[in-house]
C-alpha cells in the first residue's frame, strides 16, 4: 500500500512508521489507516503512559493479563539472572531446566483438579490447539478413534490458531479464514440476558440449554464426542456469566456420554473471577485446563495445558507403537519464561494476590453493578475483578443500537479520553483491570466510565 490514507504525522514518527510496517492483529485495518496508533509507552502498578505522556487507568490488564500490573521490579530481576543462567534449553527428548520443573509441580499444586502432568506452550491459542491434538491423539490411542468432536459455544473465544480458532464461536474469526475445521461443533452460550426466551426463568433457561447441548450430542452419536471446551465466564464474546447451576447441568450431560471437559482458564485462571480458577466460582469439574496470560502475568509469552495421569499414562503406552510423542514447541519449557511465570505465582501466593482481588472484587462488582441504572446500560454483569456493561438503545425492549453509530467504540473513545483503557466488543464495554488495584482505583475507574457513559448518553441522543 501507498502511504497511509490521511495523516499527520511525521514521516519519522513512530506512528507513521506504524502505518507503513505493521499488519495489527484484531484491527480494523482501514480504520486504522485513517486513524493511527496510539503509541505504549511505559507502564507502572495499573497505569500507563503514551507518548504524548497522557496516563491512562488500566481497566483491561492489557488483554486480560496482567494481573500483578506492570514495572515489577521483581519478575525483571529473575528474568535477567535466567536470561544470564541459562537463555535457552528446550524438553524435547528428555532434556529439562529446573524452572519449567518447578513450574510444573507448582502447577499442579494449585490445580482445582487431579492434574497429573503439564505441557507447555506459548499462548493460550496453542493451548487450545494442543488439547484439541490430545484429545485426537488419545482416542485414537484408546481404540476409539471415531470419538473426535470438540463442542465448543457459539461466543465463545478459545484463540485463533486453526483448531483453536475453530473452537472460538465468534463469526468474523471464521469468515474467509474457512474456518471452522470439520469436528468441531458450537452449542449455544449461556447468555441469560440476550439468549433467554420470554417468560423462562434461568432455572428453565440452563435446563434447555443442557438439553439442547444433549440434542447434539445424541444427533451426532456420543460415540464420536471426545469433549467439550468453555472458558467458565466467556470474555471476548462479551463477558458472558452463566446463570447458577448452568455447568452442574452440562456436566450431568458430559458425564451420561462420556464427554470430557475442557477448561479454559486463559482468562479466569488465577484470581480473576474470586477465586484462584474459574472452576472453583463456576462449579466445573476439569478433565483438562489451559491456562496463559496471567500465568506470568504477562511479562513473558507462557500457557500450559495440565492433563491427567491416566491421559498422560496412553501416551507412555503407545511408545513401543509411535516412537516419539511428537507435539511440541521449539519453546515449550523456555527457561525465562518459566522462571518468570514461576516467580509470578510466588508472588501472588506471598502477597495473597487472590484474596486481595476477592476483596476488592466486591467493591469492583459493587460499582458494576449500580451501572445497571445507567439509561444507556441494558445488562451489568461479571465475577470478582472482571465485568462488563451491555448498551442498548431501549431498556425494556433490550434493543441494540445501529451498528452504524459504534456506539461502544464511541464509549471507549470517550473512557479513553478521560485516561481509561476498557474494551469495546459491540456495543458491550469490557472491564478487566490488574488484579493489584485498589478500592481507591477501582473508585477512578468508575467515576471516568461514568462520565464517558454520560457523554455517550449525549452523543446518542444528538444523533437521534
Ligand atoms: C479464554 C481464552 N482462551 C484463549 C485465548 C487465546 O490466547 P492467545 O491470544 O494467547 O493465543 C484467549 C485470548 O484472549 C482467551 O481469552
Amino acid at each position: 500500500m501507498a502511504d497511509p490514507l490521511h495523516n499527520e504525522f511525521p514521516p519519522e514518527s513512530i506512528e507513521a512508521k506504524d502505518l507503513r510496517h505493521v499488519l495489527h492483529p484484531t484491527t480494523n485495518l482501514a480504520d486504522h489507516q485513517l486513524r493511527g496508533p496510539s503509541v505504549h509507552e511505559r507502564a507502572e502498578g495499573v497505569y500507563l503512559w503514551d507518548n504524548r505522556g497522557k496516563q491512562y487507568l488500566e481497566g483491561m490488564a492489557g488483554l486480560w493479563c496482567t494481573a500483578l500490573g506492570y514495572g515489577e521490579p521483581e519478575l525483571a530481576r529473575v528474568a535477567e539472572a535466567q536470561m544470564r543462567q541459562l537463555a535457552y534449553s528446550q524438553l524435547f527428548g528428555g532434556k529439562t531446566n529446573e524452572p519449567s520443573v518447578l513450574l510444573a509441580e507448582k502447577l499442579k499444586a494449585m490445580m482445582p483438579f487431579d492434574a497429573g502432568r503439564v505441557f507447555f506452550g506459548l499462548s493460550g491459542s496453542d493451548a487450545n490447539d494442543t488439547q484439541v491434538k490430545l484429545m485426537w491423539y488419545y482416542h485414537n490411542l484408546i481404540g476409539k478413534p471415531e470419538k473426535k468432536k470438540i463442542v465448543s459455544r457459539l461466543g465463545a473465544y478459545h484463540g485463533v490458531t486453526v483448531a483453536s480458532g475453530s473452537l472460538t464461536g465468534l463469526p468474523p474469526f471464521h469468515k474467509h479464514f474457512d474456518l471452522p475445521i470439520p469436528n468441531v461443533l458450537h452449542t449455544a452460550n449461556p447468555h441469560y440476558y440476550r439468549q433467554a426466551r420470554e417468560g423462562e426463568t434461568e432455572d428453565d433457561f440452563t435446563t434447555r440449554l443442557a438439553n439442547e447441548l444433549e440434542a447434539l450430542i445424541r444427533a451426532e452419536g456420543p460415540e464420536t464426542v471426545a469433549a467439550f471446551i468453555a472458558e467458565p465466564v466467556l470474555g471476548a464474546g462479551g463477558v458472558i456469566v452463566p446463570p447458577d447451576g448452568y455447568y452442574r447441568k452440562i456436566q450431568a450431560v458430559l458425564g451420561k456420554y462420556g464427554v470430557h471437559f475442557i477448561d479454559d482458564e486463559v482468562i479466569c485462571g488465577f484470581g480473576r473471577t474470586g477465586n484462584p480458577f474459574g472452576a472453583q466460582t463456576m462449579g466445573i469439574a476439569p478433565t483438562t485446563m489451559s491456562v496463559a496470560k496471567a500465568l506470568s502475568s504477562a511479562y513473558l509469552p507462557i500457557s500450559a495445558v495440565l492433563v491427567p495421569e491416566w491421559m498422560y499414562e496412553a501416551f507412555v503406552a503407545a511408545s513401543s507403537e509411535v516412537g516419539n510423542f511428537a507435539h511440541g514447541f521449539t519453546y515449550s519449557g523456555h527457561p525465562v519464561c518459566s522462571a518468570v511465570a514461576l516467580r509470578a505465582l510466588e508472588l501472588m501466593e506471598e502477597r495473597e494476590v487472590f484474596a486481595h482481588a476477592a476483596r476488592v472484587g466486591e467493591t469492583f462488582q459493587a460499582r458494576l453493578a449500580a451501572l445497571a441504572e445507567h439509561p444507556l446500560v441494558g445488562n451489568a454483569r461479571g465475577k470478582g475483578l472482571i465485568g462488563a456493561v451491555e448498551l442498548v438503545a431501549d431498556k425494556d425492549e433490550k434493543r441494540s443500537f445501529d451498528t452504524a453509530l459504534q456506539v461502544g467504540n464511541h464509549c471507549m473513545d470517550r473512557a479513553l479520553e478521560h485516561g481509561l483503557i476498557v474494551r469495546s466488543l459491540g456495543d458491550i464495554l469490557a472491564l478487566c483491570p490488574p488484579l493489584v488495584i485498589t478500592d481507591t482505583q477501582v473508585d477512578e475507574l468508575f467515576t471516568k466510565l461514568e462520565r464517558a457513559l454520560d457523554e455517550t448518553l449525549a452523543y446518542v441522543q444528538r444523533e437521534g
